[in-house]
């Protein structure tokens, strides 16, 4: 882990508000089961799987309903993961596990685990915890966690973090020797499962990546290799991501739009930045046709449906324009009452010849903001070009079992 990257972390480790609504059911059940409520770390800006839990200052409605509950003990809930290539399935399970209880702790496994037993990681461990505090639902992280879960260490999340239900997806998550990963929760009765959400994986967006990439490097798909996108998005999955909560008349909107495609810490950086400059981020997600018009025919690599959840999963985000026009308008400003339009880069986007921010310049609402992580797609598709054939054969592998899971999957009810 870079120092940077340390650094970024720590900045999005939040103290747990004293006496507000929102910190108070996670601050006593944290303080209840020994945890540190600050970054904890073990001076290397790493969160230890056998050392504290990193709190996420969060004011949401769920913890609002917490400390609702009054002085009975907060049902703690942990789940643990990859989430490489955070996507809206992976928010979907968190989502999910965060239903089973008050509290959700996130254990994300450490970048040389994953290497040894899943093959390489597209993003390193800070950003898979950056990723992950993100998301909306995340109470707390835990790094640095092993990718094979012993009993040894379950018992320790029961003791030490005060967990009582592990949670995973419905998909089977078996040892090298071939026994149940979670046998031990699930013969004590501390065990729940989620429904996986289908339609993506992080191998599907590494072979949309791998596309993009050998179409960049002058390479000539095949017909078949181009893999249809199998996510179908329900309204109902829109409103379970959705804030329910609508544009303030009385607020400062904050408005930034862009095509938010592979959601990253770049995205979560600027809406973390925009939402410091007003009491709302609205968040345009631009379609697919203009994004294909101005990326390339390979963009976007998530359709919009998809780059919208991922959206919405950021703590940052408190609505999403699902398609909203590239050009910034006076109907879109009124209609959303927008003060500030935030700019991602400096890069002027011209779509027949016209700054598509001309009408936010004029009136004084722009404002391009500073950040520190600019990984585009393209980047993300060459840093996985390079290291080609060890990716190619992380997902060969993957997608075999994955299609095992596709093949025997039963129907599992939703949380
Ligand atoms: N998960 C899910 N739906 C998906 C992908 C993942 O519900 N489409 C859940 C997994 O079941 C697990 C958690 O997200 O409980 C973290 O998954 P992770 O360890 O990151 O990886 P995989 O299960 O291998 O998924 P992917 O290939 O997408 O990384």
């Amino acid at each position: 882990m870079t120092t940077v990257c340390a650094a970024a972390i720590d900045d999005m480790v939040l103290q747990v508000a004293v006496g507000a609504a929102a910190g108070f059911a996670l601050a006593r059940a944290l303080a209840r089961q020994g945890s540190r409520a600050a970054p904890g770390d073990g001076g290397d800006g790493k969160a230890r799987g056998d050392g504290g839990v990193r709190v996420v200052d969060d004011d949401d409605k769920d913890a609002a309903r917490n400390a609702a509950a009054g002085s009975k003990k907060p049902v703690v809930v942990y789940m643990d993961g990859c989430f490489d290539c955070m996507h809206y399935g992976h928010a979907n399970a968190l989502r999910q596990a965060k239903a089973c209880g008050d509290v959700l702790i996130v254990g994300v496994v450490n970048d040389a685990e994953i290497k040894r037993c899943k093959g390489p990681p597209v993003c390193d461990e800070a950003e898979r915890i950056e990723m992950v505090q993100a998301c909306k639902w995340v109470d707390g992280v835990i790094g640095d966690v092993p990718y094979e879960v012993t009993d040894e260490f379950t018992d320790e999340l029961f003791a030490k973090h005060g967990v009582d239900y592990v949670v995973h997806g419905d998909d089977p998550c078996l040892l090298p020797d071939g026994t149940d990963a979670y046998a031990y929760p699930k013969r004590i009765g501390r065990y729940k499962e989620i429904k996986r959400t289908e339609g993506v994986s992080t191998t599907d967006i590494l072979g949309r990546l791998l596309r993009v990439g050998r179409k960049a490097a002058g390479e000539t798909l095949e017909a078949a290799e181009v893999k249809e996108a199998t996510f179908c998005t329900t309204s109902s999955r829109i409103a379970q991501f959705g804030s329910r909560t609508s544009v303030p008349v009385d607020g400062k909107v904050v408005y930034v739009s862009g095509a938010f495609d592979v959601f990253n810490r770049g995205h979560v950086e600027i809406l973390r930045k925009a939402k410091e400059l007003g009491d709302f981020v609205l968040v345009g997600v631009h379609t697919d046709a203009d994004v294909r018009a101005r990326c390339g025919d390979e963009h976007p690599v998530l359709n919009e449906k998809e780059r919208a959840l991922s959206v919405l999963s950021c703590r940052y985000a408190d609505e999403v324009v699902i398609g909203a026009p590239a050009k910034i308008t006076n109907d879109l400003l009124t209609t959303f009452n927008v003060s500030i339009v935030v700019a991602e880069d400096e890069d002027e986007y011209l779509i027949d010849g016209e700054d598509v921010n001309a009408l936010a310049k004029a009136r004084g609402l722009y404002r391009v903001v500073e950040r520190a992580h600019g990984a585009s797609v393209a980047g993300v598709a060459q840093k996985i070009m390079a290291n080609r054939a060890e990716f190619e054969a992380r997902n060969a592998r993957k997608a075999k079992s994955e299609s095992a899971y596709y093949a025997t999957k039963k129907t599992v009810a939703e949380t």
